[in-house]
């Protein structure tokens, strides 16, 4: 290589190393994943992270469609990048996730200053497209969905941020097909992780100081199913994820009522690192709006299955979604959701109003609701189970939890009398961890070592205060 040619080699790739990319991240667990994969990604092509916006030269967004809300809050952040773009020629902007999977190359059309779309099997070429972008100018949509045969899952890298809990992604998609749910189309059909990348996977984050992971997957109990019993169940991987030595907690998220096999229900008696808290979604509680959800299952076999959970785990914390205003939902139907409510006392539940989304099932029968019907029921819904969860928050009180410290908390306890949980200048330092049932517990560090010392390790805290979704108390002992 000539002298010129290495001097103008050095200067692209300092200019490479140079680059920024900003990065916001809309919707679920899948895509916090994905947007880490990404980020990974992108730092080996020499990007670094910023907030900054104006600064960066990559703008991506990471978008969830499953509710009008959520594709809403895309088009509001990209609204804002045009007056960006104008000023930057050179800026890419890309969006990525579940939006750009269902629009594909009509969001090019539609927004003039996106120049890359991205669906979630594509996500690894990203920093190739976004170079050939730059170069050309040519805007692109990548959505082509990968066959469950071919489809590959990304090896995440090994955590640098000191974390101690981690989402783990042991299967992707969804066959389920509610009648309600875009998440078919956006995610593709269910491929599971082989059980040997999961526990790999798993023990490179123990390695580095991980010590309890989340099972992530649309359905994460239907794992192993497309494998036609050449893999383990899901009650098989968590039992041979139990055994990994140094992990300390195992949770998985979000489970499908009809994949909540016995097996799966024993688990919870049996591995004692498994968390007792469940996120069980069951809808709606009218046996009329479940069937026509396409759910294929009952409301009565969820209360079984709770009732058998339960007699597993007395201590597990269930939480469920709810649905309101599903097309040809009366009143009456959505009295059988509240007596669910008021029957099963979630710890808490996740409530939305009925979206309609263009291409399901529910679409074709139209979205019959009144607007104002669906915000009043959601709100005696919630009025509703903001008493359970008081309720089940209050169980809390004077009890001794077992804490699993993550790092400082964004709290600080304010004086003798204040709640503990109000953020405030000054006052002695709090780390927060996570009990059993993951809430969060705010802890005073009465030793000065503690930000370096507790974190990834786990405390027996005296509760003192309870608040709305989360405790604070003092350390008693450390394990
Ligand atoms: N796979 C999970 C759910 C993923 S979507 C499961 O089956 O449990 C998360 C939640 O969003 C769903 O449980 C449902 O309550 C809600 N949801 C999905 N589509 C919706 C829509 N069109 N309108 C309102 N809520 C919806
Ligand atoms: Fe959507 Fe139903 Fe699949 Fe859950 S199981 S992702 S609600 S289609
Ligand atoms: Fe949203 Fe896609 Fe997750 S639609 S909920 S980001 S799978």
């Amino acid at each position: 290589m000539t002298q010129t040619a290495t001097t103008a080699a050095t200067a692209t790739a300092r200019r490479d190393r140079e680059r920024f990319y900003a990065l916001e991240t809309i919707g679920c667990q899948m895509n916090v994943y994905d947007s880490e994969r990404m980020q990974e990604a992108l730092a080996r092509h020499g990007y670094r992270p910023t907030d900054d916006n104006g600064l960066a030269d990559l703008i991506l967004i990471n978008t969830c469609s499953v509710r009008e809300k959520s594709a809403h809050k895309m088009q509001s952040a990209i609204g804002k990048l045009k007056v960006l773009r104008e000023h930057n020629p050179d800026l890419v902007i890309g969006v990525a996730g579940c939006v750009a999977q269902q629009e594909g190359a009509a969001l090019l059309r539609r927004i003039p200053h996106l120049d890359l779309v991205l669906g979630p099997d594509q996500l690894m070429r990203l920093p190739e497209l976004v170079a050939e972008i730059r170069d050309t100018r040519n805007r692109r949509a990548e959505v082509e969905q990968t066959h469950r045969k071919k489809y590959q899952f990304v090896r995440p890298e090994a955590p640098t941020d000191g974390r101690v809990a981690s989402f783990v992604t042991v299967m992707k998609g969804c066959n389920k097909f509610c009648a309600f749910c875009i998440v078919p189309t956006t995610r593709g059909r269910e491929v599971s992780k082989p059980s040997t990348e999961v526990v790999s996977e798993i023990e490179l984050l123990v390695e580095h100081g991980v010590r309890e992971v989340t099972l992530l997957g649309q359905n994460v109990n239907s794992y192993g199913k497309d494998m036609r019993g050449a893999e383990l169940d899901f009650a098989g991987l968590l039992a041979r994820v139990h055994e990994i030595d140094g992990l300390e907690r195992i949770r998985f998220t979000t489970s499908h009522p009809m994949d909540c096999s016995p097996r799966l229900i024993e688990a919870f008696g049996e591995l004692p690192g498994l968390m007792p808290s469940m996120h069980l979604p069951v809808q709606a509680g009218s046996e009329r709006i479940v069937r026509m959800m396409r759910r294929s299952h009952s409301v009565d076999q969820i209360r079984e299955q709770i009732d058998g959970l339960r007699a597993a785990r007395p201590d597990i914390a269930m939480t469920t979604d709810i649905i309101v205003g599903f097309p040809g939902e009366t009143e009456q139907d959505f009295q059988e959701s509240m007596a669910l409510l008021d029957e099963m006392r979630f710890a808490s539940i996740y409530s939305f109003m009925y979206s309609e989304r263009a291409g399901t099932a529910a679409a074709r029968i139209g979205d019959d609701v009144p607007l104002a019907d669906k915000k009043d029921r959601l709100r005696r819904l919630q009025s509703l189970q903001d008493d359970i969860t008081s309720e089940w928050m209050a169980g809390h009180a004077d009890q001794e939890v077992e804490v699993l410290f993550e790092g400082v908390s964004p709290y600080r306890l304010k004086d003798a009398n204040a709640d503990g949980l109000t953020p405030a200048r000054g006052g002695p330092l709090q780390l927060m961890g996570r009990s059993p049932q993951n809430l969060k517990v705010h802890v005073v560090a009465n030793d000065p070592k503690a930000l370096l010392t507790w974190p990834g390790r786990i405390g027996q805290v005296q509760v003192r205060r309870v608040g709305r979704h989360s405790l604070s108390g003092e350390l008693l002992e450390m394990r």
